[in-house]
């Protein structure tokens, strides 16, 4: 899951690539580097941010209209300067960057040793341009076509970008299983991981498709698959705007991305959920309605906190349409040879679309001839490619990793998915529909409520921020919200963090608590507080620390715990996507109040295109 950017056309190559790179540093940042079409080609490429490179290149000539770059998230070989794309041919002559994984690179690796090539880094992707240049030298044949015979022995995932030095009017790229946008301007073209570094240049672009190949000139665009077929490229509008990827004045974007929620949710919900009319619109859902309404079983497939939106869709589909769910990790659904029925409806839920785990789960249950919606926020991406028909959450791009409001948008179209099922088969009564309808319509209003609690919030965060271990607590419905609390503050504090079923704490977790643990309790008004409440106090009879989240009024938790959190009331059906703001907040503080870079935590990266 690194970064690619390229450009060719009569601007400076390498002012756009770094602005690029900066763009797309979310989705791997332990390396970083370039090629230009430079005397032939020249290459800099530097361990570290995007930044590091650019201090590397201060005041060096960089002139050049052609050119190659990428921000690193390792597979094969640490991070280091040696390991770092791109990477280049024997004789220096091509140059690549990659994105994705060569599942047979170490078999390929082994015939070009076997023909005296010397690999100067560990990774898969230097075998890769080391194998296509023997293939065009071997054959001689054109690029463009040890390219297509090089790709054809490949397995695994792939983005390419090759420069070559003989044509620096030209650029060469690949796509299989990894996102490759290619946007289109006058007399030039922007190639990239996503639209963000495209976005201020032109708004015309073209999303490949895998197996293509993109032969790219200035003023030229070619596609073809693998077996040398003409593909007609599907040029489409972006629906993107530059402020959408810009900080607007926050100090990250996860802050920013959190205070934009009562926003997101309402754009979410806007043209489809009319709560006075009574109507639900679901105008991605139209081919396979029947088949969802009349499913006898639901599989949700999806990864971290996508899974944990599927989970809160269990319960609330159960509860709504007595319909039975399974929620299951992509990665295990792919290969535990799970048993999937003709009739069967698969939701695959990704933030980014292009989730490796959640893209080969999909086309596992498609061979297998279920129905697949997707539920994803990345117009154009694979999930929405490769599945049936499906929903966008229309969160906006969402660049900090550690996912907010596209889990809060994944929320709101579960619900309205839920009610619409229920509605068609009549398993909630009219009296019960209209009044969820309502409670997820002032939604929006609410969170804007909860978001007042920030300040609180850091203070709290200030209190616990040096713990080294936290417990996240909820039953029902916001048992989901804390695993996504936990998953949070691991995600952006490195604080050891686990979410648990509340009732499950006595089988063991419990264990853990003493005076140095805090534990965060779901404790909102609903069916389950007065269980809820047992559990504070025998947590608190062993000196746990209690912060808990409460129902504005609340007087019973209140007494109890060490730290309230106090939002509005909302149904329990919808009220996860209000419960899990605090939270998002608290793991955000305590990240800032470490000195932690939020946006980009250790180790991790926005979409994990990689087995
Ligand atoms: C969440 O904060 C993480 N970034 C990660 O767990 C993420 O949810 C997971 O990788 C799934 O991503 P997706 O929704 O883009 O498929």
């Amino acid at each position: 899951m690194c970064g690619i950017v390229a450009y060719i056309g009569p601007r400076e190559a390498y002012p756009v690539i770094l602005k690029g790179l900066k763009r797309l540093e979310y989705r791997g940042y332990d390396s970083a580097g370039i090629a230009i079409a430079q005397d032939g080609i020249q290459v800099y490429k530097k361990k570290g941010r995007v930044s590091e490179l650019e201090e590397f290149l201060a005041g060096r000539d960089l002139s050049a209209h052609c050119g190659i770059g990428h921000t690193r998230w390792a597979t094969h070989g640490e991070p280091s300067d040696r390991n770092a794309h791109p990477h280049t041919s024997a004789d220096g002559r091509l140059a690549i960057v990659h994105n994705g994984i060569i599942e047979n690179f170490a078999q390929l690796r082994q015939e070009l040793v076997n023909k005296s090539h010397h690999l100067r880094s560990d990774t898969d992707s230097e075998v890769l341009i080391h194998f296509i240049d023997e293939i065009r030298l071997s054959n001689s044949c054109p690029l463009e076509e040890a390219v297509r015979i090089a790709l054809k022995r490949v397995v695994g995932a792939y983005v390419i970008v090759i420069l070559d030095a003989d044509h620096p009017d030209l650029l060469i790229a690949a796509r299989k299983g990894s996102p490759l946008v290619i946007g289109i301007g006058k007399g030039e073209h922007f190639l990239a991981s996503d639209a963000s570094p495209i976005v201020e240049y032109t708004q015309e672009v073209v999303f490949v498709n895998d197996y293509e190949v993109a032969i790219i000139r200035a003023d030229e665009l070619v596609l073809k698959n693998i077996s040398n077929e003409l593909q007609t490229p599907y040029v489409q509008k972006l629906d993107l705007e530059l402020a959408a990827i810009e900080k607007g004045g926050f100090p990250h974007f996860m802050i920013k991305e959190i205070f934009e929620q009562p926003r997101t949710i309402f754009d979410c919900l806007r043209g489809r959920l009319d709560a006075p009319s009574g109507t639900l619109t679901l105008g991605g859902i139209r081919e396979y309605a029947q088949l969802l309404y009349n499913t006898r079983r639901i599989i949700m497939i999806a990864c971290g906190t996508s899974w944990h939106a599927a989970l809160v869709a269990e319960y609330m589909i159960e509860e709504l349409c007595r319909i039975p769910v399974e929620v299951e990790y992509a990665s295990e659904f792919r290969y535990r040879n799970p048993v999937v029925r003709t009739g069967d409806v698969i939701f695959a839920i990704s933030q980014s679309g292009e989730t490796a785990d959640t893209l080969v789960a999909i086309e596992s249950a498609r061979q297998q001839g279920a129905i697949v919606f997707g539920v994803c926020n990345v117009v154009g991406s694979s999930v929405a490619r490769l599945s049936h028909e499906g929903v966008y959450t229309h969160a906006g791009p969402e660049i900090g990793v550690a996912s907010t409001k596209a889990f809060t948008a994944q929320l709101a179209v579960l619900s309205m998915i839920a009610l619409k099922i229920a509605r068609e088969n009549n398993t909630v009564d009219d009296t019960r529909y209209r009044h969820l309808l309502h409670e997820l319509e002032s939604i929006p209003g609410k969170a804007e409520t909860v978001l007042l609690l920030n300040e609180h919030i850091r203070q709290i965060a200030v209190k616990y921020c040096q713990a080294r271990d936290f417990l996240y607590l909820g039953r029902g419905l916001n048992f989901p919200v804390a695993l996504e609390g936990a998953l949070k503050l691991k995600e952006i504090s490195y604080i050891h963090a686990e979410g648990y079923p509340a009732a499950e704490m006595k089988h063991g977790p419990i264990a853990l608590v003493d005076e140095s643990l805090p534990v965060v309790i779901l404790a909102t008004r609903d069916r389950f507080q007065h269980k809820i409440l047992s559990n504070i106090q025998e947590i608190k009879a062993r000196k746990g620390r209690v912060i808990a989240l409460v129902t504005e009024g609340d007087e019973a938790v209140t007494a109890l715990a060490d730290d309230i959190i106090a939002v509005p009331e909302a149904d329990e059906v919808v009220a996860p996507i209000l419960h899990v703001i605090p939270l998002q907040l608290l793991a955000y503080h305590i990240g800032v109040l470490k000195g932690y870079d939020v946006d980009k935590p250790r180790n991790l990266a926005k979409s994990v295109t990689v087995e």
